[in-house]
């Protein structure tokens, strides 16, 4: 029976990917007004600029590739139960190969009616290279199927699941900035291994083993520090 590993990642996982993080220098939370763009009322006051915000976050998303990092957590599935719970609203662990993928804050290249929020849509590639598509084939308003700050994060407690459940618990990539995601880590069962990779490592409790290297080399290592027997 293989070992449960579940994953919890951030924008830094993507970062070598050439996609932007949001709270590192130059990131996207330097650029645009986060509460315009990324807010409840913001969309409410100015869909066009969002819907525009969006389209350019998804052109960026179409010039990007998975990194070495995402790479490396499938090849973890060789081994392990992998689960990736990601903040990360882009696909590239999917496009990886990862198996299961849990998204707390939504996916870039799907928006849904805001009439009928149970129809969600997979945007084609082509689509986002033009202007933003602003209704469905219904002729109904549509908007991005991204959590927005004010809004609750409907995954969260089947996340809470998965890392109460979790034999090792990873945190790859974020700042721990944001709740309820950044409450994650307290979900682990007492004695749980924890593992944190991020080269500008946030503040964690005692006893968590922080891999202080971006994530194509920090997944490297931790994969070597998971293959080592453990002392008994
Ligand atoms: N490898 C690993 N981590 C990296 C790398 C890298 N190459 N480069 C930067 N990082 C780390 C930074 O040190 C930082 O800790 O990634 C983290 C990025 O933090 P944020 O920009 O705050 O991104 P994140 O934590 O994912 O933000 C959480 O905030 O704006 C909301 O919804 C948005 O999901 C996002 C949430």
């Amino acid at each position: 029976m293989k070992k449960k590993l579940v994953i919890s990642t951030g924008a830094g996982i993507s970062a070598e990917s050439g996609i932007s993080t949001f709270r590192d220098a130059g990131g996207l939370w330097e650029k645009y007004p986060v509460m315009d763009v990324c807010s409840a009322d913001g969309f409410e006051r100015n869909p066009a600029l969002v819907h525009q915000f969006y389209n350019d976050r998804r052109k960026q998303l179409l010039e990007a590739k998975p990194n070495a990092a995402h790479y490396g957590l499938v090849d973890l599935e060789k081994d392990y139960d992998v689960y990736v719970i990601t903040q990360n609203v882009d696909d590239l662990h999917e496009r990886a190969g990862q198996q299961n993928v849990l998204h707390l804050h939504g996916e870039l290249m799907k928006v849904r009616s805001l009439t009928h929020p149970e129809r969600v849509y997979q945007l084609k590639p082509e689509a986002c290279a033009t202007t933003p598509d602003t209704r469905d084939q219904y002729g109904d308003p549509v908007r991005p199927h991204i959590v927005f700050f004010q809004e609750a994060v409907p995954n969260f407690e089947p996340a809470t699941e998965l890392v109460a459940e979790a034999d090792i618990f990873v945190v790859i990539g974020t700042s721990l900035n944001v709740y309820p995601a950044a409450a994650l880590i307290n979900y682990v069962r007492p004695g749980t291994p924890i593992y944190y990779i991020d080269p500008n490592p946030a503040r964690v409790p005692a006893g968590v083993t922080v891999i202080a290297e971006p994530a194509t080399r920090g997944v490297a290592t931790l994969a070597r520090l998971l293959s080592q027997p453990i002392e008994g």
